[in-house]
């Protein structure tokens, strides 16, 4: 039986997910556009999801636009913050830490000139000063608007930002108004509690498939004081945010996910935090393992380790001829193996970041996968420490 560890990748659809996509796959047709009953039907059913989303995380329904995923909402939001407001004022900054996924990077890099992007740097821990904040904003010009972003916890070590201190730093410093905040949710939402409205963000993204619901759908929270304007034109759906028809049963999918994940946290937290604390102990008996950010809060499913001379990339094939699915920290760019973005930002040595492995747990694995995990780690080391060829990979 393969095991599968690579739930921060993506997570299995969920069959009472499934079950509520079903009818609106077939029974049920309709165009949620269209006045006449069939439509009001369908639109009847995302609005139901719309509530179902909000009340995971805290906000209200009328503040959640539904997306494509959680890529196109990071995209969403740094390009239409962008384009309002460089519209209408001379300052546009975008602020973003030097950790956040690539579907956050990527677009900010993408940004037009007149938008000035600043990196927010982490600490060893993966996480954010409040001082980098207030000193960021200390050089801001009177007429700048800014925009920080911030992820709630990370994909790959599984770090948990405390964002109260940074939102406070901005609100207790900088006028209302000419400062907004951004969280990408999409790994805290069902993992640990989300609070939109009590942590004091303007935005906050989600994607579905994270959450044991379909991939290709997400959400951005907005607060209506956000400066923001659309990106894709061609239809008014999503309050004028996001035109094209809706994704009805993926949508539909996405509220049943996130009403089981509310009723279901708890539980899926207690039971994975055993096993990732189980693993944790259990590699620390193997020696020459480095959990990252082991001494901070991290998301209870999720642990990140670098092996010593070893290389991450062979140890995912290692593990894969085992059956057994994780993920490296790192990326391959050109035919090049380039280790993570986010463990250079913590200043891991570029080595150990090479030799990283990403274990996320899912709410079906048990505590059998973690001793097929260690067995299968403690004989590949055991191996590859015997095996001139081998140390040739490393
Ligand atoms: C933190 C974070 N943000 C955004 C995304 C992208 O979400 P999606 O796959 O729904 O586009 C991911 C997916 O890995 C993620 O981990």
């Amino acid at each position: 039986m393969a095991v599968y560890l690579d739930n921060n990748a993506t997570t299995a659809l969920d069959e009472r997910v499934l079950e509520a996509m079903l009818p609106y796959m077939g029974q049920v047709t309709g165009n949620p556009a269209s006045v006449h009953r069939f439509g009001r039907l369908q639109k009847d059913a995302i609005e139901q999801a719309r509530e179902s989303v909000a009340s995971l995380v805290g906000g209200r329904a009328e503040q959640v636009v539904f997306t494509s995923g959680g890529t196109e909402s990071n995209n969403l939001l740094l390009q239409g913050f962008a384009s309002k407001i460089t519209k209408v004022q001379s300052g546009c900054r975008i602020a973003v830490s030097a950790s956040e996924h690539m579907s956050l990077i990527e677009p900010a890099e993408h940004l037009p000139s007149a938008v000035s992007l600043e990196w927010l740097a982490v600490d060893r821990n993966g996480h954010i000063a409040p001082s980098a904040i207030t000193s960021m904003m200390a050089d801001a010009a009177e007429e700048d608007t800014t925009l920080i972003s911030v992820m709630s916890a990370n994909n790959e070590t599984g770090v948990i930002q405390n964002l109260s201190p940074l939102v406070e730093a901005v609100s207790k410093n900088i006028e209302d108004g000419r400062c907004f905040f951004h969280t990408d949710a999409s790994q805290a939402a069902g993992k640990i509690d989300v609070d939109f409205i009590g942590s004091g963000v303007h935005a906050m993204t989600l994607s579905a498939h994270k959450l044991y619901g379909p991939v290709g759908v997400g959400a951005l929270l907005i607060d209506k004081r956000l400066p923001i304007c659309k990106r894709q034109f061609g239809g008014s759906q999503e309050k004028n945010l996001r035109a094209g028809t809706e994704n009805v049963p993926a949508i539909v999918g996405f509220g049943r996910a996130a009403e089981l994940a509310k009723a279901e946290l708890q539980e899926r937290s207690r039971q994975q935090r055993i096993l990732r604390d189980a693993l944790e102990a259990g590699l620390k008996t193997i020696g020459a393992v480095d959990i990252f950010a082991e001494k901070v809060d991290r998301l209870p499913n999720t642990v990140q380790f670098g092996v010593k001379g070893f290389d991450g990339e062979t140890l995912l094939m290692q593990l894969d001829r085992k059956a057994i699915a994780v993920s490296s920290g790192s990326a391959c760019t050109s035919g090049k193996t380039e280790p993570s973005h986010v463990l250079k930002a913590m200043n891991v040595a570029d080595e150990l970041a090479h030799s990283a492995i990403r274990v996320s747990f899912g709410k079906s694995n048990t505590m059998s996968d973690v001793d097929v995990l260690l067995t299968a780690l403690q004989d590949i080391i055991e191996i590859n420490q015997h095996s001139p060829v081998m140390a040739a990979n490393v």
